[in-house]
């Protein structure tokens, strides 16, 4: 069956990669590009969009039945740090959007429904090493109770209503094309910019906070083939751990010096240090391998080399080098 897609949150970090790619694989027309502000020139300009608030069900619904969407991503969110500073507005985002867009899927307006949960959906009581699929959760941020309560929600709707949702607990997201914007793994794409463009870097986070970490190729590709298995191969209908890597900023920076061999850090830990402290910092995500056969390409010396690469190269292009 042909699908058309709806993104929600095209124009973030994640949706800005996923629709281009999904547009390469579904056809420009077939995947609609919606955000609360207007995306980069290549997003606006390569297929369909439109100005949508995730909360607000009338303007999706009006947009699901203007292009007879089958599909929703899910990826507008409040993430970890922003979080802490608006509680009340990051629940009410993270869940009314969620709550919305299952809704959909029962009323069977659209099929199946994508929906990005986190590591921070675990807290201070699960084991830190080699994280399991199901383990003790007892979050300690906002965001990260919104990550567990909207991964019970999935598990409901499709026990109950027969909901295809499917989910990951992403990792913290690397990528050089659009800036995540007040997460905690934050760190991990500005020490990249700051490498390049200052020589320098202060690091929020303590030289040996160890967090897991993806690659946006990694993780763009992950979400489309979690969503293009088997439904019977979906064996977990929370979400689905998911990793790569993980590092310190300390070898994060020392990476970098292999290119950079002049960069500094230095660290300044801030209220996102008690944040990550709360977090896993290794995950098991052998339950997504062998269920609908997730493989990660990229670990820390390839994604260095790609990060600083093409930071470079758009920068130079954004100087009228190229
Ligand atoms: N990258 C996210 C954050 O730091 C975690 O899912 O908030």
């Amino acid at each position: 069956m042909s699908e058309t897609i709806l993104i929600i949150g095209a124009c973030g970090q994640i949706g800005t990669e996923l629709t281009q790619k999904l547009r390469t694989i579904y056809g420009n027309n077939s995947v609609i590009a919606s955000d609360i502000r207007e995306g980069n020139e290549e997003l606006m300009e390569s297929g369909p969009f439109e100005i949508v608030d995730a909360t607000d069900r009338e303007a999706i619904l009006k947009v699901v039945n203007k292009y007879k969407v089958t599909q929703v991503y899910l990826m507008a969110a409040m993430l970890s740090a922003t979080a802490e500073k608006h509680p009340q507005k990051a629940w009410d985002l993270n869940m009314s959007s969620l709550l919305l867009v299952l809704d959909l899927a029962k009323d069977k307006i659209i099929n199946q429904v994508y929906w990005p949960s986190s590591i921070a959906a675990f807290g201070p009581t699960s084991p830190k090493q080699n994280t399991p699929q199901q383990t003790i959760m007892e979050p300690t941020t906002v965001y990260g109770i919104s990550k567990i309560s909207g991964e019970h929600w999935c598990n409901y709707y499709h026990q109950k209503y027969g909901v295809d949702v499917r989910s990951i607990r992403y990792p913290g997201i690397i990528s050089w094309k659009t800036k995540p914007g007040g997460g905690t793994t934050d760190y991990a794409v500005d020490i990249y910019f700051k490498a390049i463009e200052e020589g320098k870097y202060e690091c929020f986070l303590s030289e040996d906070t160890c967090l897991p970490m993806m690659y946006m190729d990694d993780a763009v590709n992950a979400t489309i083939q979690i969503m293009q298995a088997d439904s019977k191969d979906i064996k977990t209908r929370t979400a689905y751990n998911l990793a790569a890597m993980s590092f310190t900023p300390n070898q994060i920076a020392s990476e970098i010096k292999k290119h950079i061999p002049e960069f500094e850090i230095s660290y300044e830990p801030d209220f996102r240090q008690a944040i990550a402290n709360s977090w896993p910092q290794v995950i098991d995500d052998s339950e997504a391998r062998k269920d609908w056969g997730w493989n990660h390409d990229y670990d820390l010396a390839s994604m260095t080399n790609e990060m600083l690469q093409n930071i470079k190269h758009k920068n130079n292009e954004l100087l009228g080098l190229l």
